[in-house]
């Protein structure tokens, strides 16, 4: 039996590498609520700069994040955000948007967590009324969690702003894997993000620090998300011993999240060798793929995760399907191990 836990469960589940350590421990640190952490400083710059941002806020998780991103686009309680009907925020994060953005929503049908823009052009503009919740921000997952880590492609991305631009509707991007995207497709996160009004990206996941998420957007919207960061407790002290586990990913992280594709790509093909599996080994193209036993197999999706766990090995089940997201404590023997042990079980 391997000593060693697997797990891929999710990608924020990775343990905090050596040289991450030693960054976090010569960290220079301020205080991070008053602007003087420089190492916070410096992190924001590095993501301006990178995104094509004017200005951003460090916070310490991606739900923060977008909730001060929907309110501080959204211009007052019950206006309405759009979304796919998988989006994270509306399907975890104990009800979020009703619970404390205050917004209502309206759920797009995409395909994989992606839309286009004639599946929202009806809702965006039809005629205003009284009665109805205007609707205010449009929120896109670069990429969709529980789509499959599926990438919007950018020419989506461009019509859907040319429509948002042209009626003042706010557009969000929900960045936790915009690194994972831009590897693949070779379009720079600034590319993606030059059409946002709002991009949240994510340190804690793929980019393996422990904590931490930062929200950029232009100078005045940065101002008033600032307010929202207080608001929730979201204002910090020395974060710089943070911030610097964040610069150490982006600096160290970013151009290996490719490996952690190849991984996801390995894991589809050998389970789709396996008769009593079921799975589009084509659809996944980043670090997350989903599966699910038939009736073939001698157990099911449950069962198959209650037998791994015996082994160390961790897997997650959202609704029918099994996720396994690959990241940087994955490789390709974790990988042949754990498609060994699914054999012998199903
Ligand atoms: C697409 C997406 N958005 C937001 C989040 C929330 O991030 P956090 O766990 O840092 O709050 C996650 C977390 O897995 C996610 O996958």
């Amino acid at each position: 039996m391997k000593n060693k836990f697997i797990d891929f469960f999710s990608d924020t589940n990775t343990n905090v590498s050596y040289g991450m350590r030693q960054a976090m421990f010569a960290a220079e640190v301020g205080n991070e609520v008053a602007g003087e952490d420089p190492t916070v400083n410096k992190l924001i710059e590095t993501c301006c700069e990178l995104l094509g941002k004017e200005d951003g806020i460090f916070l310490p998780s991606g739900t923060m994040a977008n909730l001060i991103a929907f309110k501080t686009l959204i211009k007052r309680p019950g206006d309405c955000i759009i979304l796919d009907k998988t989006a994270h925020p509306l399907n975890t994060q104990s009800g979020l948007i009703p619970g404390v953005v205050g917004a209502s929503v309206n759920t797009i049908n995409g395909v994989n967590g992606v839309f286009d823009v004639e599946d929202i052009y009806t809702i965006l503009t039809s005629p205003k009324k009284r009665n109805i919740p205007r609707p205010r921000v449009v929120s896109i997952e670069q990429t969709t969690n529980f789509g499959g880590g599926a990438i919007w492609p950018v020419e989506n991305i461009k019509r859907i702003h040319s429509l948002c631009d042209r009626l003042g509707v706010g557009l969000h991007m929900d960045g936790a894997r915009l690194f994972n995207a831009s590897i693949e497709t070779n379009i720079s996160p600034k590319e993606y993000c030059q059409y946002f009004d709002s991009v949240y990206i994510d340190f804690a996941k793929g980019l393996g620090a422990p904590i931490g998420a930062a929200l950029l957007g232009s100078k005045s919207f940065i101002e008033e998300a600032w307010y929202y960061k207080f608001q929730l407790g979201g204002g910090m002290h020395q974060a710089g011993i943070i911030a610097a586990a964040c610069l150490y990913g982006l600096e160290n992280n970013v151009s290996r999240l490719k490996g952690d594709h190849k991984m996801a790509k390995l894991f589809a093909e050998l389970l789709y060798e396996i008769p009593q599996i079921d799975i589009d080994k084509t659809q996944f193209k980043t670090n997350i793929i989903y599966f699910s036993l038939n009736n073939n197999a001698k157990t099911n999706n449950e069962g198959l995760l209650k037998s791994l766990s015996k082994y160390n090995v961790r897997l997650g089940i959202i609704n029918d399907k099994i996720r396994a997201i690959t990241h940087l404590d994955i490789n390709a023997e974790d990988i042949n191990y754990t498609v060994s042990l699914i054999k012998e079980t199903v």
